[in-house]
């Protein structure tokens, strides 16, 4: 094959494909490797485009056995990616290998996809562990020492049904949010009232918990227009939300909810939730709507948090084309604020 063969041969490929002779020097390049290289190419010695020894070795390997060969490679472009190499000789194994096809394929987030799946299986599986812990210990207890002590009796029954209770929690948010991935790419149709939602939300966390009674004050221009959105969603995300600036804040503290209504540059509704709470660092804010995350794990959890609220939040949020944008300060307090098209 001459050169202009070659060059046909990787045109035809939609990764970086790149044809070697057997010295390693670079006979043809397509457009995606020299773009994912930022050079030419062709011309040059393959071992100074490529210096990482694990790719050479496949070279060489290829010549030796004068069969497809493959293996992993990492480059260090603006961030490091991970490339799986495959490099297979151009001619029939009983001839001399002449001409070697080199491709890479980037499976960088085939390999962020299954870190995240480990990641999030082992969080579960250590949400479920403390509670489960916590029962079993306490059905030992009134198996034993317990047994004929009433009052002790009642302690851990009370315990017990916490921690089933945040379990069940739990896997309820679970659920929801595999559900939520499902359905994110489909917006929703029907149209809802905003403000009685949230009113709905303030007035059922009022009645769940006496210290989140008369806290929220709620401000909205009249008349708001309704938006496209999904009762059942919404409710949960200012359930979360509206929760949080109670929870993470004082009891005796006031939670101003105000909602805003632009025209311009977009017809959008803003509900903006200012806690005068504890507030959050900043290193924190970019990662609260990661999966379990939270600020301060041991307390979040003893109020019975998961840390899956705003995971579930922005994955509904997105569904809806909506943004939700955080800002806090130590101390002072969190203004959480959703932007919603009308
Ligand atoms: N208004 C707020 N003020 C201070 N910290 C907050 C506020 N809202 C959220 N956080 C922090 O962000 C973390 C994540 O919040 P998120 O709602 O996802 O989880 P959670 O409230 O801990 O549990 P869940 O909502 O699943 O019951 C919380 O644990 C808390 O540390
Ligand atoms: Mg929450």
């Amino acid at each position: 094959m001459d050169t202009d063969d070659l060059n046909n041969l990787v045109a035809a490929i939609l990764i970086p494909a790149i044809v070697l002779d057997s010295e390693f020097r670079i006979l043809a390049a397509n457009r995606p490797s020299r773009a994912l290289f930022d050079s030419k190419l062709q011309g040059l010695d393959f071992v100074r485009i490529v210096r990482q020894p694990g790719a050479l070795e496949c070279l060489a390997n290829v010549i030796k056995v004068r069969k497809p060969v493959q293996c992993k490679l990492v480059l260090h472009q603006q961030t490091p990616r991970t490339f799986l190499a495959n490099a297979a000789p151009l001619s029939d194994p009983s001839i001399e290998v002449e001409h070697i096809l080199f491709t890479l394929q980037d499976i960088s987030d085939r390999i962020d996809a299954e870190k995240a799946r480990s990641a999030f299986v082992a969080n579960v599986s250590h949400e479920l562990r403390s509670p489960l812990t916590s029962l079993l210990g306490a059905v030992e207890t009134l198996k034993g020492p317990a047994r004929n002590d009433p009052k002790a009796r009642e302690r851990f029954l009370d315990l017990m049904q916490n921690e089933a209770e945040r379990m069940s929690r739990l896997v309820a948010d679970l659920l929801s949010l595999s559900k939520l991935e499902a359905k994110e790419h489909l917006p929703p149709k029907t149209r809802i009232d905003l403000l009685k939602i949230i009113q709905k939300v303030e007035q059922s966390l009022a009645a769940s918990r006496s210290e989140y009674a008369g806290r929220v004050e709620i401000q909205a221009p009249a008349p708001l227009p309704m938006i496209r959105g999904d009762q059942d969603q919404m409710t949960e995300v200012f359930q979360n939300l509206i929760e949080n600036a109670l929870k993470y804040s004082k009891p005796d503290t006031p939670v101003l909810l105000k909602i805003t209504h632009e025209f311009k540059p977009k017809n959008q509704l803003t509900v903006h939730i200012e806690d005068q709470g504890e507030g959050i660092a900043p290193e924190h804010i970019p990662r609260l709507t990661e999966r379990f995350y939270r600020v301060d794990k041991g307390r979040s959890r003893q109020t019975g948090g998961t840390g899956l609220g705003l995971a579930i939040t922005k994955h509904i949020l997105n569904r809806h084309r909506a943004r939700l944008t955080i800002s806090s300060q130590l101390a002072k307090g969190t203004t959480i604020s959703v932007r919603l098209k009308v």
